[in-house]
């Protein structure tokens, strides 16, 4: 069986050696005579795994001490609720900056617990861009401040992140986690659902400092609080246990590859590549601004949107499948997330070039 070069914005391409790893442990995990699945959580054999993959993921974005690591359900979309519930303590005011389509529903779920202050938007550009630090209107009393580090709809990424002094800064990570190194230290909180550069649907993984547990209201539920995630290491109830697992397992992929520095080096290559072969074309157009340019999503468009359907029946007999844009902006996106190998982008343009020919 040949595997398909897997453009998904997620659940997304996972590692073949990962695929491979599962597969073979399937049905006899470690001489047990079960499957990783058909464990308990609280055993020592699921507690190895459940540890080995957190000291992992510590050791990958090199976390400090003084950082939590909680693994969650409820995807990131929970944590737009969990994150004012556990941070604003006695204030009633956050700043978040709406870069696009994830921004905007961060803030929607934020309204219904506090008052947003949106410090800056780029909805008039379409969301093509950050907007410039200087414009950012900060409160002076804010929670927290809210970006979304990369906009897997449209495709805009910061490639450096603010200092914002005394102010814990939170970001949405879904589709940027583990893809670079990060300097976790200017953040108060980092999310991301795992199905994109971390691993299967089912798991979110939050990262937290520690003077940001503890904040939440008395009347929380129990587990919308961060502190019960600290206090039982993530097993207040039962986690998704299988998909800890393949996390762990991709990050020792990483690791083997050498780690995020390594990651970056692939991932930038793989994106600059593409966006030149689209920046060269007559024929295909990426909308966003050059210096906010996602490394892991890139949405372009055709010069003919009427070809699209065309396009992505030529693409998918190439075996370059999901490449459709998301509904709400139309076009072509391209998700070259960790597991997409560079020989997938090198496809892809070639299919590019191919396809522009033909229609000239
Ligand atoms: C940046 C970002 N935020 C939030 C979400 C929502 O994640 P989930 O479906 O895990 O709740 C996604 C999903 O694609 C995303 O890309």
């Amino acid at each position: 069986m040949t595997r398909i070069f897997n453009f998904s914005p997620g659940p997304a391409a996972l590692p073949e050696p990962v695929l491979k790893q599962a597969q073979q442990e399937l049905l006899n995990f470690r001489g047990l005579g079960v499957s990783v699945m058909e464990i308990s959580h609280r055993g020592k054999e699921f507690m190895d795994v459940a540890e080995q993959a957190e000291a992992d993921f510590r050791d990958l974005l090199q976390l400090p001490d003084n950082y939590h690591v909680f693994f969650m359900q409820g995807g990131a979309s929970l944590q737009f609720s969990m994150v004012p519930l556990n941070l604003l303590g006695e204030k009633s005011t956050a700043d978040y900056l709406n870069t696009g389509n994830w921004s905007t529903a961060a803030i929607k779920e934020a309204r219904r617990l506090c008052d947003v202050n949106v410090v800056a938007s780029s909805e008039d550009t379409n969301f093509d861009r950050i907007p410039a630090l200087d414009t950012w209107k900060l409160s002076k009393d804010a929670a927290y401040l809210h970006i979304t580090g990369n906009e897997t709809i449209g495709g805009v990424e910061f490639h450096e992140y603010p200092d914002l002094g005394t102010t814990p800064l939170v970001s949405d990570m879904s589709s940027t986690l583990l893809s670079r190194p990060l300097d976790v230290e200017k953040f108060g909180v980092i999310y991301a659902g795992a199905q994109k550069n971390l691993g299967p649907a089912g798991m979110t993984i939050v990262v937290v400092r520690d003077d940001l547990v503890g904040l939440a209201r008395a009347n929380t539920p129990r587990l919308l609080d961060y502190q019960v995630y600290a206090d039982s290491g993530s097993m207040a109830n039962t986690p998704p246990t299988f998909a800890w697992y393949l996390c762990g397992l991709v990050f020792k992929w990483i690791k083997s590859l050498g780690g995020l520095t390594a990651m970056a080096e692939i991932n930038s290559r793989k994106a600059k590549k593409l966006y030149a072969a689209i920046d060269e074309s007559n024929y295909f157009t990426c909308p966003v601004a050059e210096a906010d340019r996602s490394w892991m999503n890139i949405p372009f468009t055709l010069a003919d949107a009427g070809r699209d359907g065309e396009f992505l029946e030529l693409a998918k007999a190439r075996g370059l499948l999901n490449l459709k844009g998301h509904r709400s902006v139309g076009g072509m996106r391209a998700s070259i997330y960790n597991a997409v190998p560079e020989a997938a982008v090198d496809a892809l343009i070639e299919f590019l070039r191919e396809f522009e020919k033909r229609e000239a």
